[in-house]
């Protein structure tokens, strides 16, 4: 196939969106490309749609209405040739009660296996699917002290939980997300308040995301150091360990100790299967260091000395947490988050080894009118085969 005049383009998003979030771009496809499709893509377009994607951390490309789900795992490739060809949440979706990543009702798309079905509301006969009832997870089931309902009623809302899309056990997290709106709801912007009792418009139902590498720059040299030196070893079957724990109100960690699965109750588990990473990754592309620690899952922290090489591990449960806390909150700003607007027809791409997202939006606000509430999203994230390459360690 003849490749179109106009090549691939890359523009960061307005800066009142980027603010100092470091994330954010919109792709344009080449002339004559009205669906993202690798094969009509010349090799130097996906040089620079994978340089766009590492540089911005977050790109959407609009109007991809009629996207075969099937293309989905193929740009996840592009961006990790070592992706297996299976969902990081393993070939099947998590439907066990046990495992909170079961909370959604998700489904896969039957003619892509890779690619989970998300969102809210019931479905007939999308994909095939005879019924869908999806669910969009409300922080108020996750976080130690929820909003009041008066306070969801005057438009709040929290971020659900800060991840990467990781088991943290086995299967070992895929480099890029893909997601795909085919419905969005159409509510009211919400709010969310921040640490300075600021509140901040967002959209309705807006995925949040913050840079792992405008979390690291934001720490102090003292703390850099710490984190470049620090390897996080996650709970065994971590969501499972995790799954009767509540949130801090901000979302980036757990808020007390105690409510852990004991290890022994645990699915069947073994320690070479549990992960233990660098706290500080490295951008595959432009070598920047990104503070990528998923902080509800968190179990120790090891720290090694750089002039002797001894190693200090930190193993009480709360002093972990409020480390990682400690760090993670710097970021935590109105002005370092990315709220995606979802429009019908969006593919959004994130580097899910540089970025954390999360959930936001109270989606089951009275409106009256089910319909508007309704969402429904395709989401693809392959288990990778390369281990996240450590910035220092
Ligand atoms: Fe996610």
């Amino acid at each position: 196939m003849p490749h179109a005049a106009e090549p691939l383009r890359v523009t960061p998003l307005a800066a009142e969106l980027r603010k100092s979030s470091l994330l954010g771009a919109e792709i344009t496809l080449p002339t004559g490309v009205k669906c993202i499709d690798l094969s009509a893509l010349s090799e130097s377009d996906k040089e620079i749609l994978r340089a766009g994607l590492f540089d911005n951390g977050v790109v959407v490309i609009r109007n991809q209405q009629g996207l075969d789900p099937n293309v989905m795992p193929t740009l996840g490739k592009l961006f990790d040739p070592t992706a297996w060809d299976i969902h990081s949440g393993g070939e099947k979706m998590v439907t066990d009660a046990k495992n909170i990543l079961s909370a959604n009702r998700g489904a896969r798309v039957p003619r892509a296996q890779q690619v989970s079905v998300i969102g809210k509301g019931k479905f007939r006969g999308h994909e095939g699917i005879e019924e869908l009832d999806l669910k969009h997870v409300s922080h108020t089931e996750f976080h130690e002290t929820p909003l009041s309902k008066e306070e969801i009623e005057q438009g709040f809302t929290r971020p659900y939980r800060w991840h990467m899309d990781a088991p943290l056990y086995e299967r070992l997290p895929g480099f890029v997300t893909s997601l795909h709106a085919l419905q969005v709801p159409k509510q009211p912007d919400q709010k969310i308040r921040f640490a300075n009792n600021e509140a901040l418009n967002i959209p309705a139902g807006a995925t949040a995301f913050y840079s792992g590498a405008r979390a690291f720059n934001v720490l102090t040299d003292a703390e850099k150091e710490f984190a470049l030196n620090t390897n996080v070893r996650y709970a065994p079957r971590a969501y499972e360990w995790i799954l009767d724990c509540k949130a801090t109100d901000d979302a980036l960690t757990i808020a007390k100790v105690g409510r852990e699965k004991k290890l022994e109750e645990l699915p069947e588990w073994s320690w070479d299967k549990v992960h233990t990473f660098p706290m500080v990754w490295k951008n595959p592309h432009n070598g920047q260091p990104h503070l990528q620690v998923l902080g509800s899952c968190v179990y120790e922290l090891h720290t090694t000395n750089p002039s002797t090489g001894e190693v200090t591990v930190m193993s009480d449960l709360q002093q972990v947490r409020n480390t990682v806390h400690k760090l993670l909150k710097q970021v935590y700003k109105p002005e370092n988050i990315y709220f995606h607007r979802w429009q019908e027809g969006d593919v959004v791409l994130f580097h899910n080894r540089g970025v954390v997202h999360s959930i936001t939006g109270e989606l089951s606000a009275p409106s009256g009118e089910e319909d508007h509430e309704k969402r429904l999203l395709w989401q693809c994230t392959m288990a990778s085969g390369t281990e996240p390459m450590g910035y220092r360690i």
